[in-house]
């Protein structure tokens, strides 16, 4: 194992009934399920496991922390949350040959909204790429990092999921936000239970969205595409459009611009019309 610089405190108990609950979940299924460490606060729990990814062995890694202190979002912002008040959870996966279809992140997205509708949470959209949306404002994010694979190591693929349990109005930021506690009220799933149904469903997620990308989610890319049909507006470029849909073999956001030009977005951000972005 690398060295990290920061020390964690662990928290042992938690670590435990996390890994008994996601154990219980997975019972009978067969997928690998990953070591599990919760921990009091670290900087961010996708550095965190980049950093201490192991240069052997194949078993999946899972990082929850109560407080992250420097967590990393998308375009290189960072990813503020109040202590105890946000799910901050990473999941590491090996990869060992073979590219990584580059629908996974969408696919990732899915998996968080197919486990926040299990625990009731209604209306609940995904804004290409990988943006958790409830009523037009944020309530998770996903940041994918990778670790690329050396002559005789592995490579690591780490899917960071953020989520706001409650008091996201408190963070203060100038684009909307929203949290669990706004839309199940008196039902806000406990921060372990609300892990270990987020880990769960990428456990049974990660070998089909590795082995066939998001082709088989085509149902729930459909109904859960809260771009599709709208107009959009690509920030890096100015150009404006509306989006056609997500396209379930590349990932691509497909839009139809002003000039005419059906085009596939690989990555970047868009705003949609009347909606602020973020
Ligand atoms: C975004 O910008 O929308 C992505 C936010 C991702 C935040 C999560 S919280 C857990 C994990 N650790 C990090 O440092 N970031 C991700």
């Amino acid at each position: 194992m690398t060295e990290t610089p920061f020390t964690v405190c662990i928290m042992a108990p938690e670590s435990a009934r996390l890994k008994e609950r996601v154990d219980e979940l997975l019972a009978g299924c067969d997928v690998a399920v990953p070591e599990i460490e919760v921990l009091e606060s670290v900087d961010s729990t996708n550095r965190y496991l980049l950093e201490t990814a192991p240069d052997a062995g194949a078993t999946p890694r899972a990082c929850l922390a109560r407080c992250q202190t420097a967590g990393r979002g998308r375009r290189g912002r960072t990813w503020q949350a109040r202590p105890g008040a946000s799910l901050a959870l990473s999941l590491a996966w090996p990869i060992r040959e073979g590219r990584v279809p580059p629908a996974y992140p969408v696919g990732v997205g899915i998996g968080v909204i197919q486990a926040l509708e299990e625990l009731g949470l209604e209306g609940v959209r995904l804004k290409w790429p990988n943006d958790v949306m409830v009523d037009g404002a944020k309530l998770g994010g996903i940041l994918m990092e990778q670790r690329m694979a050396g002559a005789d190591r592995p490579g690591w693929l780490v899917a960071g999921i953020g989520i706001n349990r409650e008091a996201a109005d408190t963070l203060g930021l100038e684009r909307a936000v929203t949290d669990l506690a706004s839309h199940l009220p008196g039902k806000v799933p406990e921060w372990l239970e609300l892990a270990a149904r987020v880990v769960e469903r990428q456990c049974r997620l990660h070998p089909v969205l590795l082995q066939e990308g998001i082709t088989s989610l085509q149902d729930d890319l459909e109904r859960l595409d809260l771009l599709k049909g709208r107009t959009i507006e690509v920030l890096d470029d100015g150009s404006k459009g509306r989006a056609l849909g997500i396209d379930s073999a590349s990932g691509c956001l497909v839009a139809a611009f002003e000039d005419g030009q059906v085009r596939h977005l690989h990555s970047g951000e868009v705003s949609i019309r009347g909606y602020e972005h973020g």
